[in-house]
């Protein structure tokens, strides 16, 4: 796992606090989040007999709001170990699989392809080459109607771009060309000075 999440997740006791780590600063915003992206999710289609991919999933923002009602197969995996325990332990069901994925890397071996591949707010923490790796093997996991969400930030940060990777312009377009994905943009929205965060499907 890479320097930057390895430290937030060690700092964490996610069993008292599971929502911080994700940034929420309350259980109850860690909640109206899962609901909000559930909902842009249903918005591009999404529906609980969907195959669901959630990349980067955390403590289970996404598996929080579809547990109950989910029929299709969710799959959620994570870099980091201790979110997957987590969502292991309290996210049981059949159709509910979770497994660590490598930073580049999501390693799906057993053929099963998805109505959604969705990467909210993980591409925002990762560079350029890292997004053209994962986004190529995402279209072997894409049925060929498939569609993958994901957000990204545009414009240049100062700071540690592990916690805000902004991309420029050039890059982004690079990312979208190399992938061979097609792109809409589906919000625009600023995310603090200089830089925006985009809302995205990418598409076979
Ligand atoms: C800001 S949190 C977002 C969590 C969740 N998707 C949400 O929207 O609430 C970023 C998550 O992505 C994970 N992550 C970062 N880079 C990743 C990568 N390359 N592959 C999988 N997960 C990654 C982090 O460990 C963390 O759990």
């Amino acid at each position: 796992m890479n320097d930057f999440f390895q430290k937030g997740w060690d700092s964490q006791n996610i069993e008292d606090n599971y929502w911080s780590i994700l940034g929420f600063a309350s259980e109850q915003d860690f909640k109206t989040a899962s609901i909000r992206k559930l909902k842009r999710l249903q918005n591009i289609g999404f529906n609980f007999n969907s195959n669901l991919l959630d990349v980067g999933c955390g403590t289970g923002t996404i598996p929080y709001s579809i547990f109950n009602d989910m029929k299709g197969k969710y799959y959620g995996c994570d870099i980091s170990e201790k979110g997957v325990e987590y969502c292991m332990r309290k996210y049981q069901k059949d159709n509910f699989t979770f497994f660590v994925n490598e930073q580049t890397n999501i390693g799906i071996i057993d053929g099963t392809q998805f109505d959604f591949i969705c990467f909210y707010s993980v591409f925002t923490h990762c560079y350029e080459d890292e997004i053209i790796a994962i986004l190529k093997q995402c279209k072997g996991y894409l049925k060929p109607d498939g569609k993958i969400m994901a957000d990204f930030f545009i414009g240049k940060y100062d700071g540690d771009n592990r916690y805000i990777s902004g991309l420029s312009q050039e890059s982004f377009d690079k990312i979208i060309q190399e992938s061979g994905l097609e792109l809409q943009i589906l919000s625009n929205k600023p995310f603090q000075d200089n830089i925006q965060r985009i809302l995205t499907t990418l598409s076979l």
